[in-house]
């Protein structure tokens, strides 16, 4: 390969930057930059491999990669492309062109709204709904069957029957979505429990999709708009939109248009509406009508010719910089939000903006008393992009980030590799009230009545100064309190007592160490069984955790690894906490199924040996999406487990797949416990690669 160094430099950063987005995005839901910066890398990508085509040689696929370890994987049955986007009108006029050339003569096109979701396939097997995958890389995608029971938008049967005698296989594609009031009520109450809100509607989408609790799932209201079939003798686009009608799958709203500008009308028609629209959309989508074109386009690398992806620029618009203040967090960092005159910006008033920290201040040479623009674009949460240089007043000063804590004095720090500046006092005033806040919160030990306004009074006479304090509080000292009386200290004391008692992963989050949320903790949980288990990984082990990065696995280490918080899991285990002991296995008893807790040492260890399923004897109910019987058999017969017919005491687990028999039922009586397909994969998973490193 002949290729300038500095070309094949700039695509390494380049692949490197967009994997760390795609994981950020799909895997952590916790995406760092705005779709169109992210649009902006993708774009230069392709521009260096259409003028350097050796440059695929560097890269193992195509379109980013949103699989999870943990969801059993299924090939598409075609390759899920992306779209090239375009945010330009000259280059959707190029691409309409294009496509009457290809023609040779006038087309029509389909203009449907591209919904910012999540891209789903779903299978249907003789009209009846038999697995859903998500895009995965491209080629093959995470099951996720399960998580989709409750989206009422997918209808469980379809009258698309085959020949005579025949399995007919029908494919539907679509995105899920959540729609913008339930996003806002969401986050509202995800804040309200001292959790992370999350950025989007789509990333709310996403890692709802891909819970570990299908009854988790449920509950996050998501929804889903179909724009494919296939599998089924279809002549145009439009066609589709009218079958994926008639078989009960809610309207994308597509429309015809024919020629450059009809499109470009329906295109700016959906633009003006798009904040008229439950879902979010973040541009249109314009497809050639006739879909024996396809053929004659093609594709090219991981996008198809015959359609394009017309994206809406963000929403701006302009507003003062009043002020800059400085907030602390429960774990020091001082973060720099703005105040703005109150502006109104895509459906709601914005008052004030995270500035993340200074470095992103100084780049974007924000000063108070700036005029700035402000925008949402495909994220909700509000963003000030830059200042408008000729409104600036003479007498704006750049900001200087203070070099000591605003709340309690103590010189601010940068740890090595962070933007943030840090207040490393433990005992700075805000940091001791939002630790105990988040402790006591409904997301982690959920102390009933232990509120914001409590723990300021409590600290403010020195009842408490840490969260292990609020385990020795007495009935007569809480009574004396303003606004408590006999009976609510009782209730607060009854309170912190069940705490004790809540499931570990609780007591994890409420730990309070950085990026780990609730979700992160029940993984963590399934991999070490207990918190000190936990406490005694390395940091390269964490990082091997699905669902852990870098930051976290860093975060999580150096927590451990501190005498301090030693110290303070032993504190926890005299107050009654269960550090020590194996927590019950989350997930390994299916959930309906009140059999054996697999409580104390399960027959399978959270953090799998070199085979989980060696000496093991198994029994299999219903079927299995990602494998046959036969070949799950194979696998566990392989790795030295056994499979029997019958169900007997002799049998550790019960494997329970889709449409379980009788023998779960018969599990629950013999008190032999039960797995799912995800615990099952996760197992095999595990001994693959336990296999691979020996
Ligand atoms: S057609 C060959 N139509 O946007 C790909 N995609 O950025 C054909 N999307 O992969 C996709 N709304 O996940 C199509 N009306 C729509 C869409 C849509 C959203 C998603 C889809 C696609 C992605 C590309």
């Amino acid at each position: 390969m002949n290729l300038d160094p500095a070309v094949e430099e700039e695509f390494r950063r380049l692949e490197e930057e967009i994997a760390g987005h795609d994981r950020r995005y799909h895997g952590e839901a916790r995406p760092t930059v705005s779709d169109f910066a992210y649009d902006q890398l993708r774009r230069r990508q392709g521009e260096l491999l259409a003028a350097h085509p050796s440059l695929q040689t560097l890269r193992p696929g195509g379109v980013g990669d949103d699989r999870l370890d943990r969801f059993p994987k299924k090939n598409h049955r075609e390759p899920m492309l992306s779209l090239n986007n375009t945010y330009g009108e000259d280059e959707l006029r190029r691409f309409v062109e294009r496509v009457e050339r290809a023609a040779a003569g006038p087309v029509d096109f389909v203009v449907e709204p591209k919904i910012d979701g999540v891209a789903l396939a779903i299978t249907y097997r003789s009209g009846r709904l038999a697995h859903a995958l998500t895009r995965g890389n491209g080629l093959e995608g995470d099951v996720v069957t399960e998580n989709l029971r409750a989206v009422a938008d997918i209808p469980r049967t379809i009258p698309a029957e085959g020949k005579e005698g025949e399995e007919s296989v029908v494919e539907v594609r679509g995105e899920i979505h959540v729609e913008e009031k339930d996003f806002q009520a969401m986050n509202a109450e995800r804040e309200e429990m001292g959790e992370e809100p999350y950025a989007n509607a789509r990333n709310l989408a996403a890692g709802s999709l891909k819970l570990l609790d299908p009854k988790e799932s449920a509950r996050r209201r998501l929804h889903f708009l179909a724009y494919e079939i296939l599998g089924y003798a279809i002549g145009t686009q439009w066609e589709v939109l009218e079958t994926l009608r008639r078989w009960q799958f809610p309207s994308n709203g597509g429309a015809l248009a024919r020629g450059f500008a009809q499109v470009w009308q329906r295109v700016e028609e959906l633009g003006k509406s798009r904040s008229g629209h439950a879902f979010a959309t973040d541009g249109a989508v314009v497809k050639a009508n006739d879909r024996s074109l396809r053929a004659v386009l093609g594709a090219q690398s991981s996008a198809p010719r015959w359609a394009i992806a017309y994206k809406f620029a963000p929403e701006r618009v302009e507003t003062l910089l009043e002020d800059i203040r400085l907030r602390v967090g429960r774990t020091g960092v001082v973060t720099p939000v703005a105040v703005l005159s109150p502006v109104h910006l895509a459906g709601s008033t914005i008052r004030s903006a995270t500035l993340h920290n200074g470095d992103d201040i100084a780049r974007k040479d924000l000063r108070i008393g700036d005029t700035v623009f402000l925008e949402k674009a495909g994220e909700v949460i509000p963003a000030v992009v830059a200042p408008v240089p000729e409104k600036r007043p003479a007498s704006a000063l750049p900001f200087a980030f203070p070099s000591q804590c605003p709340a309690c004095g103590e010189p601010l720090v940068r740890i090595d590799g962070e933007v943030a500046h840090r207040c490393l006092n433990p005992d700075c005033p805000p940091q001791l009230a939002r630790r105990l806040e988040h402790f006591a919160s409904r997301a982690a030990l959920d102390i009933a009545t232990l509120g914001p306004a409590r723990i300021a009074q409590l600290l403010e006479r020195g009842l408490v100064r840490h969260f292990v304090d609020i385990y020795s509080l007495d009935a007569d000292s809480l009574a004396a309190l303003p606004g408590m009386g006999p009976r609510s200290a009782k209730n607060l004391l009854a309170a912190v007592d069940a705490s004790r008692r809540q499931p570990t992963w609780r007591l994890l989050h409420g730990l309070g160490i950085p990026h780990v949320g609730a979700e992160t903790a029940k993984l963590l949980l399934r991999r070490w069984p207990s918190l000190q288990d936990l406490a005694a990984a390395e940091r390269d082990e964490l990082c091997r955790c699905d669902g852990v990065g870098e930051v976290v696995a860093a975060g999580i280490f150096r927590f451990f690894r501190s005498p301090a918080n030693r110290k303070l899991l032993e504190t926890l285990s005299s107050l009654g906490f269960a550090v020590f002991s194996p927590t019950p296995a989350i997930g390994l008893v299916a959930a309906q199924s009140p059999a054996r807790e697999l409580a104390g040492p399960s027959p399978f260890p959270e953090s799998a040996g070199p085979s989980p399923f060696r000496g093991k004897n198994f029994a299999i109910t219903g079927s299995f999406s990602s494998l046959g019987r036969e070949e799950l058999r194979r696998r566990i017969e392989e790795r030295g487990g056994s499979v029997r017919e019958a169900l007997s005491r002799r049998v550790d687990v019960l494997l329970v797949g889709e449409r379980p028999g009788s023998k779960r039922a018969e599990a629950e009586r013999l008190g032999i416990a039960t797995a799912g397909e995800d615990v099952l994969f996760r197992w095999l998973q595990e001994s693959e690669s336990a296999e691979r490193r020996n």
